[in-house]
């Protein structure tokens, strides 16, 4: 198969539309056998539950070249089981596990010529999604609904690749206590679309948010979780029930623990120790592992000693090791490695 002709080592994390897209329909209480379609554009009722009311979960993986030549994904399982568990909560109907990956899997064939080769630095990214789709104007969740997926092939989430950024601690927040950080859905990133802009127009690549109840607890960026290194090498992670469950913190879990042989903290991280610590990064499907360089709280500016020009050097084998096993470099754990026939 050909590849489409995208300079892919300059790509950056935007949209470009691919040939084919899947779709499946829920109505009665079932959904419908699914397929894929060339139409890129979605026409709905002006009153959709997802216009009026939000109503929409949404969920972020990637398809890799593999030194091999094989197109793999990285535990799709866990995507599938996420969007179940956000669907529930927004009261959407569930889309089964095996047909999540089946969906995935007959995406990514279709656009295969999309996927970026082997050491490109490139990515197809993967974007599975549901929403209530039938017209409601009182308060209520949606009878029908539509679950898709495209892809669109991306580079770096932050420009500039492996340079470390520098965020500010937001003001304000993107998650409730007890409310909806937990899942992954579109109004969290609709929360925390002002505080982003207002970052970057202060010159912030991201923003820091805190626990929404103190203020005083580390809980993650608008689009991924953080990782700490400690200056004796422990890797420290914030534990918290109003973050999104990272599939790629909870991997490296187990890749610093199995891999490395280093100490794994998974606990409440506290904003006055973020000082002590020696490197940070941030970690999730579109941000792979971002180093951290700076971060500014108001007049309190923490410069991390890994410093503004490179990652730091735990946080660089962590991130050689997890990339190692999604392009196949380095044995996966069994199941971590989902190949697309
Ligand atoms: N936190 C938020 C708010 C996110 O949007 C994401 C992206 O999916 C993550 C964390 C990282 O999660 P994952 O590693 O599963 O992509
Ligand atoms: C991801 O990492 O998949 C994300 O969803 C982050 C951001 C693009 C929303």
């Amino acid at each position: 198969m050909e590849k489409k002709s995208i300079d892919w080592s300059n790509l950056g994390f935007g949209y470009i539309q691919t040939d084919k897209r899947y779709v499946s329909h829920y109505k009665d209480g079932a959904w419908d056998a699914g397929m894929l379609t060339e139409d890129a554009n979605i026409t709905i009722n002006e009153c959709a539950c997802v216009l009026q009311y939000a109503q929409t979960v949404f969920e972020g993986l990637k398809a890799y070249t593999t030194q091999d030549g094989r197109i793999v994904t990285f535990r799709p399982d866990l995507n599938a089981q996420r969007l179940a568990s956000s669907a529930q909560r927004l009261e959407m109907p569930v889309f089964p596990q095996e047909r999540f990956i089946d969906a995935v899997e007959q995406t990514v064939k279709a656009n295969a010529a999309y996927v970026p080769p082997y050491g490109s630095g490139a990515t197809l990214y993967i974007r599975p999604y549901m929403f209530g789709s039938n017209a409601v104007i009182g308060v209520k969740p949606a009878d029908e609904y539509q679950f898709r997926v495209f892809t669109t092939p991306v580079g770096p989430y932050f420009k500039g690749g492996a340079k470390p950024i520098t965020l500010r601690v937001s003001d304000l927040d993107r998650a409730a206590p007890h409310g909806t950080g937990n899942i992954k859905a579109g109004l969290n990133y609709a929360m925390s679309l002002h505080t982003l802009m207002d970052a970057h127009r202060q010159g912030y690549d991201e923003n820091m948010f805190l626990d929404p109840a103190t203020h005083t607890k580390v809980e993650e960026t608008g689009g991924a979780n953080f990782l700490f290194i400690t200056k004796d090498g422990k890797v420290v992670t914030p534990k918290s029930d109003s973050i999104l469950p990272s599939i790629t913190r909870r991997s490296l879990v187990h890749v610093a623990k199995a891999y490395l042989g280093l100490e794994v903290e998974e606990r409440s991280v506290l904003f006055s120790e973020v000082k002590d610590f020696a490197e940070c990064g941030l970690c999730g499907t579109a941000a792979v592992i971002s180093p951290v360089g700076r971060i500014v709280d108001h007049d309190e500016v923490i410069t991390f000693p890994s410093g503004m020009e490179q990652m730091g050097p735990t946080i660089q084998k962590l991130y050689d090791t997890l990339t190692g096993i999604q392009m196949g470099m380095i044995e996966a754990p069994e199941g971590w490695i989902h190949e697309i026939q």
